[in-house]
This record gives structure tokens, C-alpha cells and sequence, in this order.
């Protein structure tokens, strides 16, 4: 028979959805799926800032320095980079999304794909009177976060246009997601081989990658064009591979800041750049415009498989092809 512990234990556990307090005393919310794996969002930049799988490991990076403390962004974790990527436009880098308190989205819109999923938190970024000051336009921004039954990580955005004077408006756009590596020079991307990138080290002129596939021994901040919906990040230590599925985001920001930057960032350890790789699916180069009343849609997910599927062999045609 089960103890009284035990049992309120496994009560507690089976809570799909809980909010609490975290770090700092930021409100977060911790989404559970019964066989194990957990996702963390703080309302304080709708943002992601943990994602377990089934046996408990992280899958995303966080610095040890991360500050959790507005008005600074989060260090790690899934930033959202809304309604600016980076310093394309005279917006603060990324946009303001990533450091505004979201709110609970208590009657969200109903999605047409309505899956079996329970386990997600639906969050909501309306602009405030001092954010209309900066970029001068109304709108909703709606972010659905779901835990699969099998771990994985779903996020959806959906922006609407809603000014009332007949102004459109234009952003950019990125799941700036930290994943957690082992070592960063045993690290392979697969997936975006042969396309063409923006090269931010090189004043953001255009290049083809050449080579097979993107691996890693220095700085890199690259955005990859019109890339493929299904991108791969195969960690050959940990022999895991994460799989990045993504729908109305074209690019593929790819980014380690490698040791000088490191050293230069004041909430990012020196040596942390050997354990996180950014993979960001964005919508950069072709900026979206929205009408009043339009709606934009923007989705990704993540999964975690083990690199040793096939039969120890890794195949990446499988990985990138397979479902
Ligand atoms: C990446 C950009 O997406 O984010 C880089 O391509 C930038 O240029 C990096 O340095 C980190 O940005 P931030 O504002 O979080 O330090």
C-alpha cells in the first residue's frame, strides 16, 4: 500500500499544469506529462526556461549567470524575439517581447487543429501605453506552450494586427532556442547544407555554405534563407539528437558566441559556449506584414531522440526524413 507521503507525492506529480513562484519570485508555470518529461515558462517574457525529458535531464541551456530580473532578457532557455530579430531595425536587440510580463490567456481563440494534448498554458502580450511610445501599433500576441505525451515541446505564436486606424504593421521574428550540448566541437547540424546564410560577422553580406555539414570551432551568428521545415542537431557525446520542426518560419538563425564573446557577456559564463548551441527558427530576411485584423501564425517543436536508434548508426536521411 502506498504511504500518506507517497501519495500526496504522486497527487502532486500528476498536476499537469502548476504556477508557482520562481526565481527572483517571478510567477512561472510548470507544465508535467505523466511519464515524466517537464517544460518551465516564466510570464516574464513569455519564456521558456526549461524543457526535461523523460528521465529528468535538461534539455535546454540556461547560464549560471542568467539574471532573472527585468528589465534584463533571460540568458538561455527560449527567448522570444518579437517584434525585432537582433538589430534588424531601430528597435532595443530582439525586440521588447522578451522582457514584458505576459499574462494568463484565459479565453484564447480555439485552434482548428485540436489535438488530445491537456498538457499546455496559453499566455497573451498586448502592448502597453509606453510600448506604443516605441513601436506604435495595437496588437495581440498569443503564445500556446504544450508538453507532448512523449516530451515533446510545442510552441505556438499567433500575432494579431489589431489597430484600429487602418495602420498595418511589420516585425521579424525568432524562437531564439538555447540547446543544451556536451561539447560544442562534437556538435553537427543537419539540414541546412548548401544554403544560403547572412553572415552577421561579415557586416550581414550573403554566402553559400559549402561542406557537408555545419560543425564548430569558432564564433558563428549565421541566418540561414528558405530553409528546410525539419532541421537536426546531433550531439555525437550525449548520442542524442534533437529534431526542430517548424511551420511559417523560413530561416534558421544559427548562433555561439565562442570565448571572447563569452568572456565580453557579463550574464553568460566564460566557458559556457562549449554547452549551448542556438538554433532559432525565425522569420528574418522577408519581414511579415499584417493588415488590421490579420493574423500571423508561427510554430515549432522540438523533440529529443537518441542518436543510437538506428541500431547505433546515426543516418541523418532518417533523422532529417523519417517522421
Ligand atoms: C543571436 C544573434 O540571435 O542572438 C546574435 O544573431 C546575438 O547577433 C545573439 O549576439 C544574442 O543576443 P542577446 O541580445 O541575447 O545578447
Amino acid at each position: 500500500m502506498m504511504s500518506s507521503t507517497a501519495a500526496v507525492t504522486a497527487a502532486i506529480e500528476r498536476v499537469p499544469v502548476e504556477i508557482c513562484k520562481g526565481i527572483n519570485g517571478l510567477e512561472k508555470v510548470i507544465l508535467r506529462e505523466v511519464r515524466g518529461s517537464s517544460a518551465e515558462v516564466y510570464l516574464y517574457g513569455g519564456h521558456i526556461t526549461s524543457w526535461k525529458n523523460d528521465h529528468g535531464e535538461e534539455l535546454l541551456f540556461v547560464s549560471s549567470k542568467a539574471i532573472f530580473k527585468p528589465p534584463k532578457p533571460i540568458r538561455g532557455g527560449i527567448p522570444i524575439c518579437f517584434p525585432q530579430f537582433s538589430n534588424h531595425g531601430s528597435l532595443e536587440q530582439h525586440g521588447f517581447a522578451r522582457n514584458r510580463f505576459w499574462s494568463f490567456d484565459t479565453n484564447p481563440p480555439p485552434f482548428p487543429t485540436n489535438s488530445s494534448n491537456k498538457t499546455f498554458v496559453d499566455l497573451i502580450l498586448k502592448p502597453t501605453e509606453d510600448d506604443i511610445k516605441i513601436w506604435p501599433y495595437s496588437f495581440e500576441f498569443r503564445l500556446r506552450v504544450t508538453l507532448g505525451p512523449s516530451g515533446d515541446l510545442m510552441l505556438t505564436s499567433r500575432i494579431r494586427n489589431t489597430n484600429t486606424d487602418g495602420k498595418p504593421f511589420i516585425f521579424t521574428f525568432a524562437y531564439h532556442t538555447y540547446f543544451s550540448v556536451s561539447d560544442i566541437s562534437e556538435v553537427r547540424v543537419e539540414g541546412l547544407e548548401t544554403l544560403d546564410y547572412l553572415d552577421n560577422l561579415q557586416n550581414k553580406q550573403r554566402f553559400t555554405e559549402q561542406g557537408d555539414a555545419i560543425t564548430f570551432e569558432s564564433e558563428v551568428d549565421k541566418i540561414y534563407l528558405s530553409t528546410p521545415t525539419k532541421i537536426a542537431i546531433l550531439d555525437h557525446e550525449k548520442k542524442r539528437t534533437f529534431v526542430i520542426r517548424k511551420d511559417g518560419l523560413p530561416d534558421a538563425v544559427v548562433w555561439n558566441p565562442w570565448d571572447k564573446k563569452a568572456k565580453a557577456m557579463a550574464d553568460f559564463g566564460d566557458d559556457e559556449y562549449k554547452h549551448m548551441l542556438c538554433v532559432e527558427a525565425a522569420a528574418v530576411e522577408k519581414p511579415i506584414t499584417l493588415k488590421p485584423g490579420e493574423e500571423w501564425r508561427g510554430r515549432q517543436e522540438l523533440s529529443a531522440v537518441p542518436s543510437s536508434y538506428c541500431s547505433g548508426q546515426l543516418d541523418p536521411k532518417r533523422v532529417l526524413l523519417g517522421s
